[in-house]
């Protein structure tokens, strides 16, 4: 079923051997207005060959296309626009979305390869942010995405559970912090021994030393740091894990910066042994200016190590152990650096395979048009901000079908999803601001909307009360009926595209499109009239509902039946 392979046909039949075949599919565009037909071929490229003005050449080729199984195929100035037998378009399109179902956009590309994807990566003692939110909703996403297409994704969440950080922490706990305090609320709490410890290492720089000292010990193994850091982590963990149970997100792998405590001496005498190891201002460092970065600081003066040298040993362990394809880091453009230092160190290691390491950057959410950050202390809460997003949403379903059973549920399914969406429809590396009423609105550019339309069709098809019946023809005459078909065809191409661009927000945009033109459809046609198309009308309502709620699982977004 491939209506472009046939517009290629056509034309090659036509133009004999003056273009090879994949020249000719590269040219054919898709017309911006359904009036200039369904694919359209340019001539200009031939009017230097044949010596012919690109006009005469489209009117040529029309004379000599054999049109059988096009509605027409018409000269428009430079170029061949192509109208597609829209009644053979529907039924083919509708009978392989009602068959394949929730298989319908499936494809072998991957051939099963390993796809580590680093992503969410919270620190512990800190509150998630939003930027974690949008790393968990992204990563979460491109796993589906990449699963869809054949790959085998691994989730993993690269907790920052090691670092001078931990040594503050301790020392701020130990001054100001009490055992009840973080057993009531760990997160707030240790958050605000950290940013205390900030306010006050001002006046008093001895406290860093203290800090420098503590982390020292931790990373010596002395029992009461390591069990104060445990301690933290596991606090830090329940909390964590509420989010990720709200948001529907799992993990394959918590191995975080700490795991790779006992790995990192390998990596250090392995990049020694290389001949890459520099001192300077006795810190150790790899120099690469020979790829125009600042130096990778390896470790520091006092020998502790750093973010860089776990991410090298957390590097080569994926790549020991999952024999990846490609492994994928979903942070924070603020990392652009960091992630070309990483595979400059691999690659001057020897390691060919860190080409296939990619970073996938995204942009900063700014709330009122301000960075947050936690050491300020400026953070919005994301558990916070998820509830408040059921609260609306519940509010809104309140006001339109106060009778809906399940009332609750559906309004965690509804805020919780507008939220993921809204992260989701945004080019992965714009910035946007966050306003929440924005983003649980039932009209416009929202999760909800979607949600909302495929409630839509799953009612209809429930009035209806019968079963579509496959063996009849599909067709849906109908002009607002051609755009939803043409969309629902699609539907695969589009998410390759997704998935070479690691960008979630191909889908979202597919979604609203394909939303709004069901819903002009549905607003121009009567669909549950008993005549000979109600079949066909119905087997497009279903394929809408089972190519939204695709596209919607693929976002990680839930789609209830009813709202
Ligand atoms: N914990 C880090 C942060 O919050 C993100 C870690 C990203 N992953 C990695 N392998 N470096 O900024």
């Amino acid at each position: 079923m491939d209506f472009k392979q046939q517009v290629t046909t056509a034309l090659m039949g036509a133009l004999g051997d003056s273009l090879p075949a994949d020249k000719v599919a590269q040219l054919i565009e898709t017309p911006k207005t359904s009036d200039l037909g369904d694919y359209a071929f340019p001539t200009f490229i031939l009017a230097k060959t044949l010596r012919k003005a690109p006009q005469q050449i489209a009117q040529d080729l029309v004379a000599k296309i054999d049109q059988t199984g096009f509605e027409k195929v018409i000269a428009n100035g430079p170029y061949v626009n192509f109208f597609l037998d829209k009644a053979a378009f529907s039924d083919q399109i509708l009978k392989t979305v009602l068959t394949q179902a929730a298989k319908y956009g499936q494809s072998d590309l991957g051939k099963g390869g390993n796809v580590p994807i680093d992503m969410s990566s919270p620190n512990i003692a800190k509150p998630i942010s939003m930027g974690h939110l949008r790393s968990t909703v992204i990563g979460n996403s491109i796993a589906k995405i990449l699963t869809k297409v054949g790959f085998k994704p691994i989730k993993i969440n690269h907790l920052g559970d090691w670092g001078t950080q931990f040594g503050k922490l301790i020392v701020a706990y130990k001054k100001w912090g009490s055992e009840a305090e973080v057993k009531a609320d760990p997160i707030t709490n240790l958050l605000k021994y950290y940013v205390k410890f900030h306010q006050e290492d001002v006046a008093h720089p001895e406290l860093d030393d203290e800090a420098r000292a503590w982390f020292r010990k931790l990373e010596a193994g002395d029992e009461e740091a390591t069990q104060l850091w445990s301690w933290f982590r596991s606090e830090s963990l329940k909390e964590f894990q509420k989010i990720y149970d709200m948001l529907g997100v799992e993990f394959d792998s918590y191995n975080g910066e700490a795991f790779y405590n006992d790995k990192m001496d390998a990596v250090v005498e392995a990049i020694e042994a290389k001949g890459l190891l520099q001192e300077s201002r006795g810190a150790e460092i790899v120099d690469l200016s020979a790829y125009n970065l600042n130096p990778a600081l390896i470790k520091k003066s006092d020998g502790a190590t750093l973010y860089m040298t776990r991410d090298l040993a957390a590097a080569i362990y994926r790549h020991d152990t999952y024999h990846f394809v490609q492994s994928l880091y979903v942070v924070g453009g603020e990392q652009r650096e960091h992630f070309k230092q990483l595979k400059a160190v691999l690659k001057e290691m020897g390691n060919d395979w860190s080409d296939d390491i990619h970073h996938i950057p995204f942009g900063l959410i700014t709330q009122g048009g301000k960075k947050l950050s936690t050491r300020s202390g400026r953070v919005i809460l994301l558990e916070e901000v998820l509830n408040d997003a059921v609260q609306l949403a519940s509010a809104q379903i309140e006001a339109k079908n106060p009778d809906l059973p399940n009332r609750e549920e559906v309004a965690k399914q509804v805020g919780i999803g507008a939220v993921i969406f809204h992260d989701l429809k945004n080019d992965r590396l714009d910035n946007f601001d966050f306003d929440l009423e924005e983003v649980v609105r039932f009209e416009g550019e929202t999760g909800p909307y979607v949600q909302y339309t495929n409630a839509r069709a799953q009612s209809i098809l429930r009035k209806a009360n019968q079963e579509v019946v496959l063996e009849d023809q599909l067709v849906v005459a109908d002009e607002n009926a051609w755009d939803v078909l043409k969309m629902l065809s699609n539907f695969p191409a589009v998410i390759v595209r997704a998935s070479k661009e690691y960008e979630p927000s191909i889908i979202a945009k597919y979604a609203l499109r394909l939303a709004k033109a069901f819903n002009k459809y549905y607003a121009n046609s009567k669909i549950l009239v008993d005549d000979d198309q109600k079949n066909a009308r119905l087997s497009l309502v279903k394929s809408v509902s089972i190519v939204l709620e695709a596209a919607l699982d693929l976002l990680g977004v839930q789609a209830p039946k009813e709202m």
